[in-house]
């Protein structure tokens, strides 16, 4: 193997992610790969007892997915949502028994099609929100919490210094998760949870 071809593989996953934020900015949102140690963190909250499976939306190029696996979900108990066919080629090469649906996470009745109505551990995501209209991000949520039961989180990964979604109090809570300095760039991440 060569120099070149040894660096292209050390740096796969970047490469793969720079050449999805080349063609879709807005949608890939980030200007490089989720950091491990922040992967690890949202992943953290995965209950792997439950039996549930786990639904991850915008896993890009893996580096979350990995880390939910990790926990100790079976790649078989892993919906992965990702918009890009490209990213969905690259997961699908690097995590064959992982359920990769290539579509719409604000579209997931569609997406999911006979898993439509499953119930999740958690939902762990990292689709880009800022950009959207307040009410859109705000459906979002409201309807990933219909698939996970009461008090289960909905994980969710921003750049932007507050919430990008608001507390509806008689729905639902945010809390704060964590704020990840070891991220390019610094990312926060909170948490929606169901009030009973
Ligand atoms: C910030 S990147 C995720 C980075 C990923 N954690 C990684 O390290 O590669 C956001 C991802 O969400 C995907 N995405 C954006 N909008 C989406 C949507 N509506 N439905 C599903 N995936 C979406 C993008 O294609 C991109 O892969």
């Amino acid at each position: 193997m060569n120099m070149r071809q040894r660096v292209e593989l050390k740096f796969k996953d970047e490469i793969e992610f720079l050449k999805g934020w080349k063609r879709n900015k807005k949608a890939v949102g980030a200007i490089a790969p989720t950091s491990s140690v922040t992967a690890r963190k949202m992943a953290s909250v995965v209950r792997p007892v439950s039996g549930l499976p786990v639904l991850e939306l915008g896993p890009g190029t893996g580096i979350i997915t990995k880390a939910i696996l990790a926990r100790g979900v079976q790649p078989s108990n892993l919906t992965s949502v990702e918009y890009s066919p490209d990213f969905c080629r690259h997961l699908r090469a690097q995590f064959p028994d992982v359920d990769i649906r290539c579509g719409d996470a604000f579209a997931l009745d569609l997406v999911l099609g006979a898993q439509r109505d499953a119930q999740f551990d958690c939902v762990i995501s990292a689709v880009p929100l800022l950009h959207l209209p307040v009410a859109k991000r705000q459906a979002l949520v409201i309807d990933l919490l219909e698939r996970v039961p009461i008090g289960r989180p909905v994980v969710q990964i921003t750049y932007g210094l507050l919430s990008p979604v608001v507390a509806l109090p008689k729905q639902y809570e945010v809390c704060h998760l964590a704020f990840m300095l070891r991220n390019i760039p610094p990312a926060q991440l909170w948490i929606y949870r169901k009030v009973a």
